[in-house]
């Protein structure tokens, strides 16, 4: 865009220059070079013909006038005329130095088209345009007929010449002797050769002179010479005698008319030089008109009577050319100055025909911005409309997508309970006498077998779901690799077996631990295990090997299989989802493998596959836990999570059914919040006989555990009243329950629910579909944790408020219950309701908080306490045991002493003198 603006002003700018130029060129009038070749320069005459000339061509504007001024030599003229012609000049005005000479080259320039003007001297032959100048011949005749004017007596006379060859001296030679011929007086006596040129006389006149001694007058063909006669004459004192007679008359200091003024000369005919009418002859001829071939400009005698008058006037004349030489400069000064303004004024005329262009371009600009701005305005307003209704599409499609995809979640989820329980009751048939060795244990396997399969693809579904959403959290703990793999490898073992399929794993390192998340790579494996088998025929090969690479950071796993392989071309796009390679013609959802690479990048892992008769995964896997957050580090026992046994291996015997055998007096109490019945009685059923068991279904959970104060709490999320976390919340942080192992239980397996769950307080979160034996297991861990904690704090009671922190809620109310109980220490009347009423909670509860955390009843726990102060009374003071008895809340000595010797084997009198 702006290359373009660039190059309509640069347009703008030349068309201003042309017509700037144009106008500049349209101003000039055409010019003319008038080429004026002359003889010399040397005399006052020629000078003043070239002046005449100058100011002449002044007043032509467009006439140019070039003097080549000479060398009196003819040589010097020849080339000069050359040079003339070679300068392609329009007239050629030539005063040639003699006539034959010059005749050739002046007749070449005339033959090349140029006219030519011959001035003063002529030359040989026709081939010219005009001449210009006085007759020569005439000038000779005025002078003899002057002196024949002057005296009838007998005279006698010496003519000097011009120089030999040129016109005017044999011109004015034969006029001014054919005219003393014919007068009988006078005679010539004698004739000198010149060369216009004063010295070129002198000796000559003297010798000749010196032999002629009557000599009357002396014609000279030009006053330069007459004047040399002249001096000649004086250097002789025949000055006086001998009258001379020269040509030319210029007016000026060493001109004819002062030596006749000065009566150096008789007379001087006047030559005039006829440089401003040569100047107007060669106008007429460029302009075309027609001129006459001879031009002959008048002459006439000078002598004492005229002289002054003509002086006046040629002074006059030489005042006037003065006066007009001035007019002219001035006219050119002002020309100049015009000329300049002239330039200025056509500068402005450009740059205002520029600015009115730029500005005709800014206003047909403005416009067109306009124009497109609001072509623009319209075409956005279009856009805005369509991407608005494009955003409501798309928000259309994804809140029906969402509706769809929340629906299948939904149901997935939904799915999840019932198979669970399928495969729960599944594993409780399996352990029925009745059914063993029956052939339906074979159909049972069978549908155990299909669920598993359909809570696998179920968790698929799922887990590419929250993939999708980033809402995986890695939970990775500590695992011996090789148990963990060959966990897993015993899964298939029975499948290769019955297909004879050589089934293998090895490694280099039996012992080696790395972190994974035993959940997500228990599914890798699984993954990779499921479609070599699915892939590789009967008795192919299958072989995982473990390598430990001892020089880096990482463990190899590979799963190489003998089956068809994936073409080269589809290698790329296995870890795609919903690829299906081109070979496989086996039903498949194609999220497995993308599944299985998303869950490995989690552990910052790689997965590449090669197929080369066969298939080959590797995985790679970081050794340490250097890559991972602290917060994706968990600790998890080593213990493999079998809660989907394989139905064709042996069933073990649950590990901790041992710990069922108690009394039912002694039994813990479980209670169960949940509003699954078909849940609620496989839990009631599987943990009836070895816990005292409690239901509620959510409605009334929160009543239900503060009244019974149950050991563990088992609670759902999806409740209808209150949520499982908010019920957890208010039971954690309550006195009465406070104390209580919570155990979350829910199909929600994301981030969100499992740090929610946490914080709501909870002490295990576990997901359907759980396992019971997990179940279980947690269960007992966590009343054998509080049968610990019990341990602690009464063997630490007396560091409670110190050392030893056990919960803030705990210790609180142990403090509570001890700064009650010593506050009232001496106060035989001081009882349990007291205690409770103190507390703000009930005998029994406070019975049952107190037997939950110290595992002894409050009644004991007052008199334990009562006791120890007695011991350190007895040990510490001078006081009598009826006094320590009293100061200890016993209400008789009798009664304190029993109660000593009960406890401590010894009784207090004893005891003081023992320690
Ligand atoms: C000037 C001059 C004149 C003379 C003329 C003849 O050079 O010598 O004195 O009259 O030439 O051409």
């Amino acid at each position: 865009m702006k290359t373009r603006h660039f190059y309509i002003f640069l347009r703008l700018i030349l068309i201003s220059i042309l017509l700037f130029s144009l106008s500049c060129n349209n101003s000039e009038t055409k010019k003319y070079t008038i080429g004026f070749s002359q003889t010399g320069i040397n005399d006052e005459w020629r000078k003043s013909m070239n002046q005449a000339m100058k100011i002449q061509a002044a007043f032509y504007p467009g006439i140019e006038l070039k003097i080549l001024e000479g060398q009196d030599d003819v040589k010097d003229q020849i080339k000069d005329i050359e040079q003339l012609i070679g300068e392609n000049i329009d007239v050629l005005i030539v005063s040639p130095v003699q006539a034959t000479p010059i005749t050739p080259i002046v007749e070449k320039a005339f033959k090349k088209g140029i006219p030519v003007l011959i001035v003063d001297r002529k030359i040989n032959g026709e081939n010219y345009t005009a001449y210009l100048g006085a007759d020569n011949y005439q000038v000779g005749t005025n002078a003899a007929n002057y002196l024949a004017s002057l005296t009838t007596e007998s005279k006698n006379i010496i003519e000097i010449k011009g120089l030999l060859g040129s016109s005017p001296a044999s011109e004015r030679s034969s006029g001014f002797n054919n005219v003393i011929n014919d007068v009988p007086n006078l005679s010539v006596v004698n004739r000198i050769q010149g060369n216009w040129e004063s010295y070129s006389i002198k000796d000559s006149l003297s010798k000749t002179l010196d032999s002629i001694k009557n000599v009357d007058y002396i014609f000279a063909h030009n006053d330069r010479m007459a004047l040399g006669a002249w001096e000649v004459l004086k250097e002789k004192g025949l000055e006086k005698s001998i009258k001379i007679i020269g040509v030319d008359g210029l007016n000026g200091p060493n001109g004819g008319i002062k030596l006749v003024q000065d009566e150096v000369l008789m007379s001087t005919i006047l030559y005039p030089t006829g440089g401003e009418e040569a100047i107007k002859l060669a106008v007429k001829i460029l302009n075309g008109e027609t001129v006459a071939k001879k031009n002959i400009l008048g002459t006439t005698v000078i002598d004492s009577r005229n002289a002054d008058i003509l002086k006046n006037q040629f002074d006059k004349i030489t005042q006037q050319q003065n006066d007009i030489e001035k007019q002219q400069d001035k006219i050119q000064l002002q020309e100049k100055t015009y000329s300049t303004q002239s330039n200025r004024l056509k500068v402005l005329l450009g740059l205002l025909i520029t600015s009115l262009l730029l500005a005709g371009y800014s206003i047909y600009s403005a416009y067109n911005i306009k124009k497109k701005k609001r072509e623009l305005e319209i075409r956005n307003n279009k856009i805005t409309i369509q991407r608005n209704q494009i955003k409501k599409f798309a928000e259309e499609v994804k809140i029906s997508n969402d509706a769809k995809v929340n629906f299948f979640t939904g149901l997935s989820h939904e799915f999840k309970t019932p198979i669970t329980l399928i495969l729960s009751s599944i594993e409780s048939l399996s352990e029925n006498n009745a059914l063993k060795d029956n052939k339906l244990l074979r159909e049972v396997g069978l549908i155990y077998n299909n669920s598993k399969r359909l809570l696998r693809l179920i968790n698929q579904l799922l887990d590419f779901r929250k993939i999708e959403d980033r809402k995986f959290i890695l939970k990775a703990s500590e695992t011996n690799l090789y148990e963990f793999s060959t966990g897993i490898f015993k899964d298939f073992e029975r499948e290769a077996q019955k297909r004879n399929i050589e089934f293998t794993i090895n490694t280099n390192d039996e012992n080696l631990k790395i972190y994974i998340d035993r959940n997500l790579m228990d599914k890798v494996y699984f993954n990779l295990l499921s479609n070599a088998f699915k892939f590789t025929p009967d008795n192919g090969s299958i072989h995982i090997n473990i390598e430990n690479e001892t020089d880096s950071n990482f463990v190899k796993i590979l799963f190489k299989d003998s089956g068809i392989g994936i073409p080269k071309k589809d290698l790329q796009g296995v870890f795609k989802a919903f690829f299906q390679a081109s070979n496989n013609k086996k039903p498949s959802s194609g999220i497995g493998l993308h599944l299985s690479m998303e869950f490995v990048e989690m552990h910052k892992g790689s997965i590449d596959v090669s197929s080369k008769h066969g298939t080959e995964f590797t995985l790679k896997l970081y050794k340490g836990h250097a890559h991972l957050s602290s917060d994706e580090i968990v600790y998890e026992p080593d213990l493999v999570d079998n809660s989907i046994l394989n139905f064709d291996s042996n069933f073990e015997e649950n590990e901790f059914s041992e710990v069922g055998a108690i009394n039912d007096d002694e039994r813990y109490s479980i209670l169960i919040i949940e509003d699954n019945s078909d849940l609620i009685k496989f839990l009631k059923n599987k943990l009836k006989d070895e816990y005292e068991v409690h239901i509620s279904d959510g409605s009334d959970g929160i009543e239900k555990a503060f009244e019974l104060v149950p050991d563990i709490i088992i609670c759902d999320i999806n409740l209808p009243d209150k949520t499982g976390f908010e019920i957890c919340e208010i039971l954690k942080n309550d006195l009465r329950t406070s104390h209580i192992p919570t155990i979350m239980l829910t199909a929600l397996n994301n981030k969100e629910s499992y740090i929610k769950g946490l914080e709501s307080g909870a002490d295990l979160y576990l997901t359907k579909p759980f396992s019971f034996a997990i179940l279980s297991q947690s269960v007992k861990t966590m009343i054998y944790n509080r049968e610990k904690l019990r341990y602690y704090f009464i063997n630490n009671i007396h560091k409670i408020n110190t050392e030893h922190d056990f919960g803030s809620i705990e210790q609180d109310f142990l403090s509570k219950i001890n700064q009650i109980i010593n506050e009232n220490l001496d106060n035989s009347k001081f009882s349990v309701e007291n205690l409770a009423s103190v507390l703000n909670i009930s005998r029994v509860q406070l019975y049952r908080k107190t037997k939950a955390i110290l595992g002894v009843s409050i009644s004991d726990y007052i008199q334990n306490i009562r006791l120890e102060k007695a011991k350190t009374l007895l040990q510490e003071t001078q006081l009598t045991i009826s006094e320590i008895a009293y100061a200890t809340g016993f209400s008789s000595p009798n009664y304190f002493s029993t109660s000593f010797k009960n406890k401590f084997d010894n009784s207090p009198k004893a005891y003081r003198e023992e320690s």
